[in-house]
């Protein structure tokens, strides 16, 4: 964070100092809500947990190094405090003064129901060979981790790359306001979430928040062509927009788009500044729509069209469990997707997995798809379906949900197994050198560990990348 002095954060926060003796005391550190992480010169957030109230780990803290405490109430004699009513909407504040104080730094906002992690990592490493980005580690999106990225920046920062995620309406103006962006880039609407919204549409106005907030005088929308329902967020925005997508018409669009025998697209970058050859080292053919969103931000700033297609053809897998790539020495790919689920997303992995096999036989390891409401059934009936139009070879479906992805999956040789060990041992007993294994199912399936059992008698020896 730039350095502010304790009474300056109280100033910015609304909040009284409480246990002070020094107000002149500057935080000079990061900020940080987790007391392990606090150095020298931090400040820390007491944030009431369900499972521990950061106030207990104020004094600890301070120990550690930190100049205060934003805090709920006053923590005790020796632990200088910020003291506010609300923490949580202090941590937003103060993000918000900080950035007023950083005028040169460009703040670009992602959403999407899917793909907004892999775009970020892959907008974090282009934007990083033209100025000092700052972006969350894996999908830190959400109020708490979207100020906490915030508050990372320093004087240096050109750019900071924010994922804006929602679980209700009003969630992603309410990240905007933290912290308004000049340029937004809205990836897809999918079926994410769709228990909690109740319709595609409110899914939709959701993400449109985002555009919303985007200014009229020098607000660029980046939108993807190929998807109608953020096509047509242009009405909803005040800001220019750029046309993403494989679509003739986009401004920034991919032409020529092939996927290698590993299942890595490469496509030719065409944009109004020229035309560059991109091959990326990530898996699947929905990467070639976030790289061309990324592109589209990093041209917006400046970058030249060979050095962001350069760039984007350096960007490795970034964040785990996501189309994370392991060779087996004994020729097994193992391919975790297991870091999460919905309809759109397991469509774009069997796809990869199909274009991966090219000739091998491939494993479909699928376990639940949640939180899609009265929706569920249908969408993984469906998912079993496109499992056995893909030709797909063998189908593991894990867990209550495997009986609605067989009835999909008829005329596939499909096995329901019960849970994580049952597909492990099943795998353990079939699986033959050079086959292809993907893992996918939503977080609280747990899938990630039918990957890692598989490796785990495997020494690996490729992760992420191929030999
Ligand atoms: N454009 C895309 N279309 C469909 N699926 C995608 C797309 N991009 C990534 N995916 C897949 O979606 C899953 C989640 O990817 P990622 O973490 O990038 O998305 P996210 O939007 O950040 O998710 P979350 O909402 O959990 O933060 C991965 O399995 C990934 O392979
Ligand atoms: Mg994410």
């Amino acid at each position: 964070m730039i350095a502010l002095t304790l009474a300056e954060v109280a100033e910015a926060v609304d909040g009284r100092l409480a246990g002070v003796a020094t107000p002149y005391a500057a935080v000079t550190g990061t900020v940080e809500f987790d007391s392990r992480e606090v150095g020298p010169g931090g400040l820390f957030v007491a944030l009431g947990g369900e499972r521990a109230d950061g106030h207990d780990f104020a004094a600890a803290a301070v120990t550690a190094g930190a100049v205060g405490v934003l805090a709920a109430r006053s923590v005790g004699v020796g632990v200088p405090a910020v003291v506010v009513p609300d923490v949580q909407v202090a941590l937003g504040r103060l993000a918000h003064e900080v950035l007023h104080r950083l005028p040169r730094i460009t703040v670009v906002g992602l959403t999407g129901s899917s793909g907004k992690t892999s775009t970020k990592d892959l907008l974090a490493h282009v934007l990083g060979h033209h100025g000092r980005t700052v972006a969350p580690p894996g999908s830190f999106n959400n109020e708490i981790g979207h100020p906490h990225t915030v508050l990372r920046a320093g004087p240096d920062t050109r750019y900071l790359v924010l994922e804006c995620s929602a679980r209700a309406p009003g969630h992603i103006a309410a990240l905007c306001a933290i912290a308004p962006p000049r340029i937004g880039v809205v990836l897809n609407v999918g079926t994410a979430h769709l228990g909690e919204f109740g319709s595609r549409a409110a899914i939709a106005a959701s993400k449109a928040e985002l555009v919303q907030a985007l200014p009229a005088g020098d607000g660029v929308a980046v939108l993807n062509a190929d998807d109608p329902i953020v096509a047509a967020m242009a009405q909803a925005t005040a800001a220019r927009v750029l046309t993403v997508g494989r679509a003739d018409d986009a401004i920034v669009r991919a032409e020529n788009i092939e996927l290698d025998d590993a299942g890595r697209p490469s496509y030719t970058l065409v944009c109004p500044g020229g035309r560059s050859a991109v091959r990326l080292g990530l898996y699947g053919a929905h990467h070639v729509g976030n790289s061309l969103a990324a592109a589209a931000v990093a041209l917006e700033v400046g970058m030249g069209v060979a050095e962001v297609a350069a760039a984007l053809g350096t960007a490795r897998p970034a964040s785990r469990w996501r189309m994370e790539v392991t060779d087996t020495d004994d020729g097994v790919r193992v391919v975790n997707d297991a870091y999460n689920a919905n309809p759109e997303s397991m469509a774009a992995a069997l796809r990869a997995l199909a274009a991966m096999a090219a000739g091998r036989r491939s494993w479909a390891v699928l376990g639940e798809m949640a939180e899609l409401g009265e929706h569920g059934p249908a969408a993984h009936v469906e998912i079993g379906r496109l499992t056995a139009e893909l030709g797909v070879d063998r189908l593991v479906a894990v867990g209550p949900i495997a009986r609605a992805i067989l009835e999909g999956a008829s005329g596939l040789a499909g096995e329901p197994v019960a849970d994580v060990a049952a597909a492990v041992e099943l795998l353990r007993r079939e699986v033959r050198p050079g086959d292809v294994v993907l893992v996918k199912a939503s977080r609280s399936a747990g899938l990630e560990r039918v990957a890692s059992d598989l490796l785990a008698s495997e020494q690996p020896a490729a992760a992420g990348v191929l030999p």
